[in-house]
């Protein structure tokens, strides 16, 4: 059997988004913050098949189908794991085997990969040359030095139509090759087909790939001429949504934190000023999988976008990316600066350092901004900003830093604490009832054919708060050990619940983080599908540690009464029981 490494599948998930995937098949609507279908794997009229984008992954309450991405391709195209796998990477051009005989499609990524590599040289050689001196001298304008020059690999491109054309075709790259990496244009004059150089005087940024390779380029003017750049397309070997300039250099800093910039000139002005953990996206707005990608190499992230509006926009943007995938992002204030690059410029590294180690939660960030909407000398004005702050309050999962937030509210507008504490105590009982309550719905829906899990008919209240907590510990990782430490996979009621709580600690010990993908080598397509539904069940409601202590404290107890082995027991049994006990604790 075909062995399929987990980095080739996170690599190939992080380029088949599970939305356009689904929606190249079937219709999508918007819910909130998901997607709904009618689902392809049953007869139906009403949409029940949801997607969602936070986990990447769906589920159907119709006929419950659910899984990955992958599991999707499994089931629509009727393959099994390894040709799903292999159907979805030959789309977006990646090969599942090396030894794959006369894949044409690797041979074409090689020879572009070794034109690009022939084409960075020829840019950064030119620097040397009469030709080069004028992107030299813009460097040396920007004050880039020289092993900085040479560690980016950084170029120019002449003024010329076919300077680098003729160059690649004196190594034995045709024209159409050229065209395909997106190193020349073309135009067509009276049937002729034209090719020309697509970077001309430009001062070139190669932009290299985490194994060194170099899939494309970005090219500055030297002027203020527009474009200000002009970025490589996408090719066979370069998608721009999921590379991180620098992310090669920065891997290598060994740091917890990542610096994401908004630009080339940035980052190489912050890796000049000895800050080697910084990246950038590549002339596009930030996507889920950079967020992802950057998540893998550091826990810490310091967004230092540009100081204007479209920078503070970007910033919001790119913050709620990250709290999405359970990153607090820090946000950078470069007061009296453009951007980094000008910061460093004017106050030098070391101040820019103490502005990084400063640099806020993006929630004190978020609250600042909050503020500065609202008069607070106005009655009514002030009133709503309370009632934003404490809905905010209520959002945060951590029970400390909800209390340190009603501290930090009382404290701005000289209220007692009670006054706070009572009105975010409120909301979140109204949201824990209404919780709850649907809960109760949707495990009344699905429990009665739960084949997967036949415990939970017995045991509805255990399960339902089993579910909880593994839902709890997927979307909350780092709360491995507290929830560990309360509730051991022993106490666990029912089979199934105890097996993937027994896995998903596991599989924290090997990693820090999860992926719906990475059960697929634990469970078959029906458990992917419960799986699925227990992980993005009511995701709107209250994800707190207190509603997670509650579950745990459901488990315990049912698992203290549960001293006779109840396993053995019919569910008419169970169900006489429950009753007597009920009229025991009426009595
Ligand atoms: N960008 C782009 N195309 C443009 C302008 C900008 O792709 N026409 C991208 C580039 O990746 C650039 C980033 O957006 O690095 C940031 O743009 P901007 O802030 O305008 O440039 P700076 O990084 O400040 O560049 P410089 O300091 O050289 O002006
Ligand atoms: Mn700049």
């Amino acid at each position: 059997m075909v062995k399929i490494s987990e980095n080739f599948i996170a690599q190939l998930k992080a380029v088949c988004d599970i939305t356009s995937v689904i929606s190249s098949y079937v219709e999508l609507k918007s819910i909130g913050r998901n997607k709904k279908c009618l689902c392809p794997f049953h007869l139906e009229k009403t949409p029940s098949l949801v997607v969602y984008e936070e986990t990447q992954s769906f589920y159907c309450f119709g006929c419950g189908a659910g899984g990955d991405v992958i599991t999707f391709i499994e089931k629509i195209e009727n393959l099994n794991y390894v040709d799903a796998v292999k159907l979805l990477a030959s789309r977006v051009g990646m090969t599942v085997l090396e030894d794959e005989q006369g894949d044409k499609l690797s041979k074409k990524r090689e020879r572009i990969l070794k034109m690009n590599k022939i084409a960075a040289k020829f840019f950064f050689n030119n620097l040397r040359l009469d030709k080069g001196k004028a992107g030299l001298e813009y460097f040396y304008k920007r004050q880039i030095l020289k092993k900085n020059i040479i560690k980016f690999g950084l170029g120019y491109a002449a003024d010329s139509w076919n300077d680098l054309q003729n160059h690649l075709e004196s190594k034995g790259f045709s024209c159409e090759e050229m065209f395909e990496a997106d190193l020349v244009s073309r135009s067509t004059k009276n049937g002729n087909i034209n090719y020309y150089d697509k970077f001309r005087n430009r001062v070139i940024f190669p932009i290299i790939d985490l194994r060194g390779n170099v899939i494309g380029f970005g090219g500055r003017v030297l002027d203020d001429s527009k474009p200000k750049y002009l970025n490589s397309s996408d090719t066979v070997v370069f998608k721009k949504s999921l590379g991180l300039y620098a992310l090669y250099f920065a891997k290598n800093s060994r740091l917890e934190t990542l610096i994401l910039c908004e630009g080339y000139m940035d980052v190489i002005a912050m890796h000049q000023g000895g800050f080697t953990n910084a990246v950038a996206t590549l002339g596009t707005a930030l996507t889920a999988e950079q967020t992802r990608l950057m998540s893998r190499h550091a826990k810490d992230i310091v967004i230092a976008y540009d100081s204007d509006k479209a920078g503070r926009i970007a910033m919001e943007r790119a913050s709620k990316m990250f709290m999405d995938i359970g990153i607090k992002p820090r946000v950078l204030k470069i007061n009296g600066a453009k951007d980094p690059d000008e910061y460093i410029k004017k106050y030098g590294a070391g101040r820019l350092k103490v502005a990084i180690d400063e640099a806020q939660s993006v929630t004190k960030t978020k609250i600042e901004n909050m503020s500065d909407k609202y008069d607070l000398d106005d009655p009514e004005q002030k009133r709503n900003y309370i009632n934003e702050y404490c809905a905010f309050i209520c959002n945060m999962v951590d029970p400390l830093d909800r209390e340190v937030y009603i501290g930090e509210l009382c404290r701005e507008l000289g209220l007692p604490r009670e006054v706070i504490s009572n009105q975010v105590n409120f909301i979140l009982n109204k949201k824990r009832k209404s919780y709850r309550k649907n809960v109760d719905r949707e495990f009344a829906r699905v429990s009665y054919r739960d084949k997967i899990n036949p415990d939970s008919a017995k045991y509805p209240k255990a399960a339902k708060a089993e579910q909880g907590i593994i839902k709890f510990l997927f979307n909350n990782p780092d709360y491995a050990d507290y929830i560990y430490n309360k509730i051991k996979p022993d106490e666990f009621i029912t089979k199934w619940h105890k097996r993937v709580y027994e896995i998903m600690l596991d599989r924290l010990k090997l990693n820090d983080n999860f992926d719906v993908s990475a059960f697929h080598s634990v469970f078959d397509e029906d458990e992917m599908g419960t799986f699925s539904r227990i992980i993005n069940e009511n995701s709107n409601f209250s994800n707190t540690v207190e509603v997670l202590d509650d579950y745990i404290s459901v488990v315990k107890d049912e698992h203290e009464k549960n001293t006779e082995n109840i396993s053995d027991m019919t569910l008419e049994q169970i169900e006489n029981r429950r009753k007597d006990k009920a009229k025991k604790k009426r009595w």
